[in-house]
C-alpha cells in the first residue's frame, strides 16, 4: 500500500503532466482494490468451503440419522438447549460446536445435564452409540464444526516420549504430569485422564469443554494429539516403576516427604546417638 499512496501524493506537489499521470492513479488505485478484494474474497471463500468439506464425513451421515437426532434433541435437550439448539439463559448454544463436542459430552455422560452446578458432572451414558451418533450428526447438520476423529490417531500407536513432552507442556498445569487431574478455581476442577478413551480425549483437546481450552490442529498437530494419547495410555498401563510416587505431585510433595521423613530420621538419629553417649 505504501508506494501506492506516495504515488497519489506526488501530484500535489509536482508539474502538470506528473498531475495528469496522477489523474488516472485514483482509478489504478480502484482497480487494484477490487483485484485485491476479489482475490482475498476468493481465497477466502475457497478456504472456507474446504474446511466445510473436510468436517463432510460427520455431516454427511444419513438423513435418517439427522432426523432422529433432531427428536431426541427435542426431548432430551432443547429445554436448556432451545429447540433449535440456539442457546438459552442457561445453557451455551450448540450452532457450530460439532459433533465432536456432542459425542463428547454425551459420550462421557456429562450431558443431558441434570444438576445446576460449576460443571457438568460425568454420570453413566444415557444413550445407546446409535443415539448418540445421530444427536452428533443433528447437531453437525446445523453449522460446520469439528468432527469426530478419524481412527487412525486412536489406536495409542504414537511416540509416547513426544507426547509426554506435549502434555508437560500443554496440558500437566490442569490436568497434573501424570494425569491424575488437579483443582481449579471456583469449584472447577480438571478430571483425571485415567481410563478415559482415546476418542474422549481427542474431542476433549478439539473441543475445549468448559474450562479446557481448543488445542486445534495448529497448536497441536492430529499426529501431536496422537502421541499425548499414546502417552496417557502408556502411563495409564505401566505405573510408576520408581516406588513410591506420592501421588505423582512433583518436586513440592517430593521435597515435603524428604524434608519431614529424611530429615526426620537425621534428627532421631542425632538424639539417638547423643543419648547414647550421656
Ligand atoms: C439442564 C440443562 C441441560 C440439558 C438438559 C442439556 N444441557 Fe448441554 N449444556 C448445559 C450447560 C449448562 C452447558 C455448559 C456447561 C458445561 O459445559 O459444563 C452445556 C454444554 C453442552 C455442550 C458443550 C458446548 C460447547 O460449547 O462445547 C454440548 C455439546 C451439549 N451441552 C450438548 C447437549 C446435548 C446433546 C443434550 C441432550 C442430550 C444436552 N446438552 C442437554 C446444560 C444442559
Ligand atoms: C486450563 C486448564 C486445562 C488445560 C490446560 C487442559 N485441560 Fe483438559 N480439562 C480441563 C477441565 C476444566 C476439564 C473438565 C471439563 C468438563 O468437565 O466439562 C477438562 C477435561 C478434559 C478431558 C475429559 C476427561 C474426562 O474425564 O472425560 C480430557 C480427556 C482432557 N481434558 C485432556 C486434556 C489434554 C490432553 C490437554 C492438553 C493438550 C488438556 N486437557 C489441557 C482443563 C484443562
Amino acid at each position: 500500500m505504501r508506494p501506492k499512496n506516495r504515488s497519489t501524493a506526488a501530484p500535489v506537489r509536482s508539474s502538470k503532466t506528473a498531475r495528469k499521470a496522477g489523474r488516472r492513479h485514483p482509478l489504478a488505485t480502484v482497480a487494484l482494490l477490487a483485484i485485491g478484494l476479489g482475490l482475498t474474497g476468493g481465497a477466502y471463500a475457497a478456504f472456507t468451503t474446504t474446511t466445510a468439506s473436510a468436517d463432510e464425513p460427520a455431516a454427511a451421515t444419513s438423513q435418517s440419522s439427522v432426523d432422529e437426532g433432531k427428536k431426541l434433541f427435542e426431548s432430551n435437550c432443547a429445554t436448556c438447549h432451545g429447540l433449535q439448539a440456539q442457546g438459552s439463559s442457561v445453557a451455551p448454544s450448540l450452532i457450530g460446536v460439532g459433533a465432536a463436542a456432542v459425542d463428547f459430552q454425551v459420550g462421557t455422560g456429562r450431558m443431558p445435564m441434570q444438576m445446576q452446578g460449576p460443571q457438568a458432572q460425568e454420570k453413566p451414558v444415557q444413550f445407546t452409540d446409535d443415539q448418540v451418533k445421530a444427536l452428533a450428526a443433528y447437531v453437525a447438520s446445523l453449522a460446520p464444526g469439528p468432527s469426530i476423529p478419524e481412527q487412525k490417531y486412536l489406536d495409542g500407536k504414537g511416540n509416547a516420549a513426544r507426547g509426554a513432552e506435549l502434555f508437560r507442556i500443554n496440558c500437566a498445569m490442569c490436568h497434573n504430569v501424570a494425569g491424575a487431574g488437579g483443582a481449579l478455581t471456583e469449584g472447577k476442577y480438571a478430571p483425571p485422564l485415567t481410563g478415559v478413551s482415546a476418542q474422549h480425549i481427542y474431542e476433549a483437546m478439539i473441543t475445549g469443554p468448559q474450562n479446557m481450552p481448543v488445542f486445534n490442529d495448529l497448536n497441536i498437530s492430529p499426529q501431536g494429539k496422537a502421541d499425548i494419547i499414546t502417552y496417557l495410555k502408556y502411563i495409564q498401563n505401566n505405573p510408576s516403576p520408581g516406588g513410591f510416587e506420592l501421588g505423582s505431585l512433583g518436586p513440592v510433595a517430593e521435597g515435603l516427604f524428604l524434608w519431614i521423613f529424611g530429615l526426620g530420621a537425621i534428627v532421631a538419629l542425632t538424639v539417638w546417638i547423643t543419648a547414647k553417649s550421656n
